[in-house]
């Protein structure tokens, strides 16, 4: 599967562009981390992805077609976890599953495809309880179950992690690798971990613009000799958090001990490779001055 976004931008209200000119191709296999802050335009770009919604400039191509007219096409390769995903409290987990495999079209072998995602989403004890009563990370899992009915070619889960125990979470991240070895996986995440995991590319957005596409390893590269730990007495910290992002704070014998990452690190710092987590924070910090 091939996509290919050009000059997309999307406007909610006239004039205000909260997705501004992306340009991407992505193309299977792979697994895509999408990362950004809160309101950069994740969901909104899934959202035109799966034709939720219509771009207000630009097109997307699905396979060398235009997407808005083959929604056909689309809808049959597609899984799809929306970031607020309503459930239908009333039915029973099972009940649900069927229910939205009846909307996908799935006629064949559907009991089976339904019990295939109730394993592995480790939902077996609750198919007969109704959706109502579940955790929220129960829930979450209800959503990526019906997701993953008719094993889509593209799988497009917004926050898919949200609310799961970090077992459940460890699970569901090999389950979409285990997918991308043939598929495309568009995951959107805050938790950098999922994306280093799992991911060989990134796609870190803020503010409706993409700052960096690339492996999680080039990014880390970029922010090289700008992540440096410090030892200062707490009394600093106003002048240290002016200058720079603290990623990390740990007490030890005389004050404290930060994690800094800034542009223009002091000369006296002891430079450290950065984290994936410190290379994506700067990042956004040098998109913020840009
Ligand atoms: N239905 C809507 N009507 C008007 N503005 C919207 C609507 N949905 C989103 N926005 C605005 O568009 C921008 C991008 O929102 P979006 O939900 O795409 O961000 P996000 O990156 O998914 O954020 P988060 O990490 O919080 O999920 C935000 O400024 C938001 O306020
Ligand atoms: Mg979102």
């Amino acid at each position: 599967m091939k996509i290919k976004i050009t000059n997309l931008s999307k406007a909610y209200k006239r004039g205000f562009n909260v997705l501004k000119d992306i340009n991407l191709e992505l193309e299977s296999p792979s697994m895509i981390g999408l990362v950004g802050p809160n309101g950069a335009g994740k969901t909104t770009l899934m959202k035109l992805l799966v034709s939720q919604l219509l771009p207000s400039e630009g097109n997307i191509m699905i396979d060398g077609m235009e997407l808005y007219k083959n929604e056909k096409y689309l809808k049959q390769r597609l899984g799809y976890l929306p970031q607020e995903f309503g459930l239908y409290e009333e039915l029973t987990v099972y009940q649900f599953l069927d229910y939205m495999a009846a909307l996908k079209g799935i006629k064949e072998n559907r009991k089976d495809f339904i019990k295939k995602c109730i394993v592995i989403t480790s939902l077996e004890d609750k198919q007969d309880i109704k959706i109502r009563t579940l955790s929220g990370g129960q829930k979450q899992r209800v959503g990526i179950a019906q997701a993953l009915l008719s094993s889509p070619e593209l799988f497009i889960v917004d926050e898919p992690t949200v609310g799961l125990d970090p077992e459940e979470r460890i699970k569901f991240r090999n389950l979409f690798s285990k997918n991308a070895s043939s598929k495309l996986v568009i995951l959107s995440t805050h938790i950098i971990d999922d994306v280093e995991s799992i991911c060989n590319r990134l796609i870190v957005m803020s503010k409706g613009r993409i700052l960096f596409d690339g492996t999680p390893s080039q990014l880390i590269k970029s922010a090289q000799g700008h992540v440096a730990k410090i030892e200062l007495h707490s009394s600093s910290e106003e002048l240290v958090e002016k200058n720079f992002k603290i990623t990390s704070r740990v007490i030890v014998p005389n004050g404290l001990s930060y994690r800094i990452v800034g542009e223009d690190l002091p000369a006296s710092s002891e430079f450290i490779t950065p984290s994936l987590e410190d290379a994506y924070i700067y990042c956004i910090m040098e998109g913020d001055m840009a």
